[in-house]
């Protein structure tokens, strides 16, 4: 059994403590360098788990400090974000000792971490405004979306419609996104499924026992990147669900049980919680520990680069391999496997892509070349409607798995209409940019 079980979180820490299914002791052995952090203590206390908080303000008594990791003042974005392997040997940075506290690692010169994306920079969705609690690197940080008419929370899974637009003069794919890890931080913030209204929060790790310490004197660990800052602005795809419960019909392999997600490679950083509009260019399919994670591959349509850039090939290839590098790599510093990609058997270009998607999963070989690992833009359009369908299924009741039940039972919980009755509920109705 996990260690969770033996924990007893309250739901809202429980569902996002990462790895539940897999996580052992051996599997996550930088975790237990913090087991005595204060921020395990304030976590506990903030959500009344006074067993852990007692035990371990004890631990850490005396040893109460805040580390604010931050990296040179001039650190520019590029110098940061160019060598991949560099900021994953340096693990000494991001590392937990016992009495800190994780903060964000701010490499870019202020980006606004939380509140709404800059007009100026992204076309943003205006039907709700994010609304964070707590502070940004600490246990209960949690974004909420709060429907700007009502002023009631709303969920950026499912009420934040996906608005899927195909332009018929170049073709050009946009939707809707929702920002959960601005470009240049590490704080690994997630969509929480299971919860009403699908807030925003901070990932957590189990601690795992050690020399006899009860699971409840070693409650969860902030989780962060440790290869470094993220190379993208990173987050989840609303309305769209990556099932859990079928084979997904390329790699065939069942998937995350996790919204889609995206990977948006502009210039500027999207604040957690973050909703705007971006240009579908090509995916990379990410197999993580056997399941399928598909990540679309997109640019904000004001992004200077977005209309020099329609297909994922047209993306300049020491950026395609950078971030291939940094996907596959990235939780290795977090003591796991790398990460496998499923190969496109087709050449990465617009023309010849769309037929990938439809091989028959016998036929998914796993990627051996970056270049292998990109599909293109009509294939990312195809794999992306299949997981709008799939939302649509979860949420008419088409789930049945102890895994993904409590994905549709916190929507219920969460007054989404048409989870119960059957039909699907309409896709994103035309919700007015700015
Ligand atoms: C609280 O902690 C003590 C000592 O670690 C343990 O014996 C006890 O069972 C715990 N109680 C609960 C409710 O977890
Ligand atoms: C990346 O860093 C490594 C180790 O510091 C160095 O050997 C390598 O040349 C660097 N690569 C690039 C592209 O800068
Ligand atoms: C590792 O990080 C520390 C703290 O940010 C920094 O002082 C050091 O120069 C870094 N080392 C390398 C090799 O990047
Ligand atoms: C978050 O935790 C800190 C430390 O325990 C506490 O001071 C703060 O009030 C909490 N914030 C929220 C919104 O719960
Ligand atoms: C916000 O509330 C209005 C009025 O009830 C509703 O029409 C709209 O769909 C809601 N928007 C979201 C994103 O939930
Ligand atoms: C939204 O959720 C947060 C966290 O539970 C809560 O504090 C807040 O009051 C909620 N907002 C509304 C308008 O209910
Ligand atoms: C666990 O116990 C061993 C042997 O008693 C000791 O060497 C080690 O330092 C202990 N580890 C921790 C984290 O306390
Ligand atoms: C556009 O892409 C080029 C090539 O990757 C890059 O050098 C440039 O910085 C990008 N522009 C912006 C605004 O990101
Ligand atoms: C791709 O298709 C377009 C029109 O369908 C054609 O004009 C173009 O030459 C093709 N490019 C390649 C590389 O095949």
């Amino acid at each position: 059994m996990s260690l969770l079980a033996a924990v007893s979180l309250p739901p809202l820490l429980a569902a996002r403590v990462s790895g539940m299914r897999t996580l052992s002791a051996a599997a996550e052995p930088d975790a237990m360098v913090a087991a005595a952090s204060t921020a395990a203590a304030a976590v506990a206390a903030a959500v009344g788990h006074s067993n852990s908080s007692r035990a371990v303000a004890a631990e850490g008594a005396g040893a109460a400090r805040a580390t604010t990791l931050q990296a040179p003042k001039k650190a520019p974005l590029a110098a940061a974000a160019s060598n991949v392997s560099s900021a994953s040997g340096n693990k000494s940075s991001t590392r937990a000792r016992p009495g800190e506290v994780l903060q964000y690692r701010r490499i870019v010169p202020g980006p606004k971490l939380t509140g709404a994306a800059d007009p100026k920079a992204f076309e943003v969705y205006d039907g709700c405004r994010s609304r964070a609690y707590g502070k940004p690197g600490n246990f209960n940080f949690t974004v909420y979306c709060e429907n700007s008419t009502t002023g009631h929370n709303v969920s950026f899974w499912h009420e934040i419609p996906l608005d899927l637009a195909t332009n018929p003069q170049d073709g050009a794919i946009t939707f809707w996104v929702t920002n959960e890890i601005p470009r240049g931080t590490n704080a690994k913030i997630e969509t929480v499924t299971t919860v009403p209204h699908n807030p925003m929060a901070q990932n957590v790790v189990a601690t795992p026992a050690v020399n006899g310490t009860t699971a409840a004197a070693a409650p969860p660990q902030i989780r962060f990147y440790r290869v470094g800052p993220s190379l993208v602005n990173y987050g989840g795809i609303p309305q769209t669900w990556e099932a859990s419960d079928e084979a997904d019909p390329l790699t065939g392999l069942p998937a995350d049980n996790d919204p889609l997600d995206f990977i948006e490679i502009g210039a500027a950083p999207i604040p957690v919680g973050g909703v705007v509009r971006v240009k579908l260019l090509g995916a990379l399919s990410l197999v993580d520990q056997g399941e399928t994670d598909w990540k679309m591959v997109v640019i904000n349509v004001k992004d200077p680069n977005a209309t020099k850039w329609d297909d994922i090939i047209d993306v300049p290839a020491a950026k395609r391999q950078q971030l291939y590098d940094f996907f596959r790599t990235y939780k290795v510093a977090e003591g796991k496997q790398a990460n496998h990609f499923t190969a496109n058997t087709a050449t990465a270009n617009r023309n010849t892509t769309a037929g990938a998607a439809t091989q028959p999963p016998q036929q998914a070989k796993e990627a051996t070349t970056w270049q292998e690992a990109y599909f293109g833009r009509d294939a990312a359009a195809k794999v992306l409607r299949g997981k709008y369908a799939e939302w649509q299924r979860l949420l008419a009741g088409g789930c049945t798995t102890p895994r993904c039940t409590p994905l549709a039972e916190a929507a219920v919980a969460g007054g989404i209409s048409g989870v119960s009755g059957g039909a699907a509920p309409k896709p994103g109705g035309k919700q007015k940019a700015k």
